[in-house]
């Protein structure tokens, strides 16, 4: 539970507050506060550097046991994600002394020249996804979560923004419930499972719910989704949630890459890249909670979401390299690597989201190739739009939730790398090099004249390691970036 609250730290019993320092200037407009800032200062361990940290106890004055002073670095460098991460790192830390409540001091926001607005929705947003731990498969919890985070500020900034910590919890709580799909193991969310525990959800927040299983999609010919399924005795699915709005009849289609797990097939992974593939479902984890988020919310956009849910798995009965299949929109593809499943699971989704719905924009997220991750590292997706303004709509709702996206080409002439002497495509293109391209030109060619962007996030997906705001694991990236786009698109 996060609140904006106005207290007398003189008067108000406190058990814990959090300060954040600036390295170069008096950031804080209550003036308790500052005189705290100023004993911090004193001490030659404290700077107010990023990163720094010190925990004073009874200092005078104020009725506060435990003070603990965080260093943002230099007034320059404030932003939201320096506030974000900030905030995440005081609950963790908090987290980490077997606390329950905090109080975390907010800056003005004129002395960091920033909008109030974002400061808040910064503070909240690293507050509430750094008070999320996945510990459900450990005996001993050695942690709690924290029962209440509260944001102070003036009694007028109380007021005014009284609204925003629900619309912020919500979303945050998506990211959260997109996490916790991601690093679930994956005997644990076998097709069957994730389906129905997306669909439990979604039911719940009133969202049109539609499953397939194996008969369906044999009868309406998705020939791509079930040739990845074929080697898994985990037979496959296929979720569509709709939330529709009286505002908008124009419909946004989002599609997510559901595969949970991927062991390459027959072309089966290499021992080190196989450990952490029970996130090649992410992109159906990131539109699941999406939708469920924006109907929490009550958005006034129409958006359905488009999950083939798959194992990828080799067998006797697994798709072959050199397998030959008929895909939902009619055209043949050439299995040229068994592992290069993604794309074969989207073009199926992506042809029956543009047939039925007709939608206005069309986006998918998947965790589609080693490649993206190779190009823009662990922690930018990459963006592939033929569409300017949505890639531009894209890019900002990335670089202001801080799931950053860089944009990447779609050059006509390497679709000659995708092409296969006895199918309408190969899967797989004829040369190692730019892997992440090639993928997105073989999803371009199933989606007519729809606008649309994909965005490969097998690098931002997962963290092996824990960063200021969010555990190992699943990231949720991709939640907080939609729920900001489609209330602008
Ligand atoms: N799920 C992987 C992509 C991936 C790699 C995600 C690393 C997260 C981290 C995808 O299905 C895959 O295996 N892609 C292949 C494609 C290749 C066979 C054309 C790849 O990237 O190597
Ligand atoms: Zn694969
Ligand atoms: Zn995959």
């Amino acid at each position: 539970m996060i609140n904006l609250t106005s207290v007398d730290l003189k008067k108000v019993k406190t058990e814990t507050l959090v300060i954040p320092v600036c390295q170069d200037q008096q950031i804080h407009a209550d003036a308790t506060i500052a005189a705290l800032v100023r004993i911090a200062r004193k001490l030659k361990e404290f700077k107010g550097e990023k990163g720094d940290q010190l925990s004073l106890y009874n200092l005078p004055d104020v009725k506060t046991v435990r003070i603990i002073f965080m260093g943002l670095g230099k007034l320059e460098k404030i932003d939201m994600e320096v506030l974000r991460a900030t905030a995440g790192k005081a609950v963790r830390e908090a987290i980490n002394k077997n606390l329950t409540n905090i109080l975390i001091a907010v800056p003005a926001a004129a002395a960091i020249k920033m909008e109030i607005q974002s400061v808040l929705e910064s503070m909240m947003e690293g507050a509430c996804l750094g008070n999320h731990l996945f510990d459900k498969y450990k005996k001993e919890k050695k942690h709690k979560p924290l029962k209440n985070i509260h944001l102070l500020v003036s009694a007028d900034v109380v007021k005014t923004y009284r609204k925003l910590s629900a619309r912020i919890e919500t979303v945050c709580q998506g990211t959260i419930l997109a996490r916790e799909w991601v690093s679930t193991p994956p005997n644990d969310k076998k097709p069957e499972q994730l389906t129905n525990s997306i669909a439990r959800l979604a039911r719940k927040e009133n969202l049109k719910v539609t499953v397939w299983g194996e008969k369906e999609l044999k009868q309406k010919n998705f020939g791509a989704i079930l040739a990845v399924a074929a080697g898994s005795r985990n037979r496959p699915r296929m979720i569509i949630l709709e939330h529709h709005s009286k505002g908008s009849s124009n419909t946004i289609v989002l599609v997510g890459k559901g595969v949970t797990f991927d062991s390459g097939g027959i072309n089966l992974k290499p021992a080190g890249s196989l450990e952490d593939m029970k996130m090649d479902m992410s992109g159906a984890a990131a539109v699941a909670a999406t939708l469920i988020a924006i109907a929490r919310l009550k958005s006034k956009a129409s958006v359905v979401g488009i999950m083939p849910i798959v194992e990828n798995m080799p067998s006797g009965d697994a798709s072959r390299p050199g397998d030959i299949i008929t895909s939902y929109d009619g055209k043949t593809v050439e299995i040229g690597n068994t592992d290069a499943e993604g794309r074969l699971i989207l073009i199926d989704a992506m042809a029956y989201g543009v047939k039925k719905y007709k939608p206005r924009i069309l986006i998918d997220l998947a965790t589609l190739t080693g490649a993206c991750v190779v190009a823009l590292g662990e922690k930018i997706a990459g963006l592939f739009s033929f569409d300017d303004k949505l890639a531009e709509a894209v890019l900002l709702a990335g670089a202001k939730t801080h799931e950053r996206c860089w944009r990447m080409p779609l050059p006509d002439d390497y679709k000659e790398l995708l092409k296969s002497e006895f199918a309408d495509l190969n899967n797989m293109s004829s040369t190692r090099h730019g892997g992440a391209i090639t993928a997105a030109l073989f999803l371009s060619e199933f989606v007519g004249k729809t606008r649309w962007a994909h965005i490969d996030i097998a690098g931002p997906a997962y963290a092996k390691k824990e960063t200021a705001y969010c555990g190992a694991g699943g990231t949720g990236f991709g939640v907080r970036l939609l729920c900001d786009l489609l209330e602008k698109l």
